[in-house]
């Protein structure tokens, strides 16, 4: 699985409105030590195994799930392998999914029961 991840540089030198003095020193590629601010990630999941496998199952997939490579970035910014991740609004667990590739645990939440249905297809 590869991150999409574009690097925004968002200042250009010059005076600002609010009368800052951006410096070009803004525009310096710090190898990534800050991450961009801006993300962009295709959702390139229109074919994937998970809606596949619920079509296939006449499963409703999730209408809201979102790219992997949004879960992959903060899961790698923030977290070392075998720590655990939490999330309470899970829906089809792109998370939890992303994070067990990462070797990361994860606990999942989900009031829809057809969500939780679903999700099991990304594990099999
Ligand atoms: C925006 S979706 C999450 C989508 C998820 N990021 C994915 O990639 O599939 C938010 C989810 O939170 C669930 N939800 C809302 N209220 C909840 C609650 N009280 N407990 C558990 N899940 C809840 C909704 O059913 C919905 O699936």
């Amino acid at each position: 699985m590869s991150l999409c991840v574009k690097k925004y540089n968002g200042y250009k030198a010059k005076i600002r409105p609010s009368g800052h003095d951006i410096s070009d020193k803004f525009q310096k590629d710090n190898q990534g030590a800050i991450p961009p601010n801006l993300l962009e990630i295709a959702n390139t999941e229109s074919n994937s195994a998970y809606l596949r496998s619920c079509k296939a199952a006449e499963i409703r997939p999730h209408s809201a799930h979102f790219p992997q490579g949004f879960a992959e970035f903060f899961i790698k910014f923030l977290t070392d392998e075998g720590d655990m991740i939490l999330n309470p609004f899970a829906g089809s667990n792109t998370s939890g999914f992303v994070a067990q590739t990462l070797q990361r645990r994860w606990i999942y939440f989900e009031i829809n029961e057809d969500y939780v249905i679903g999700s099991r297809y990304r594990f099999t």
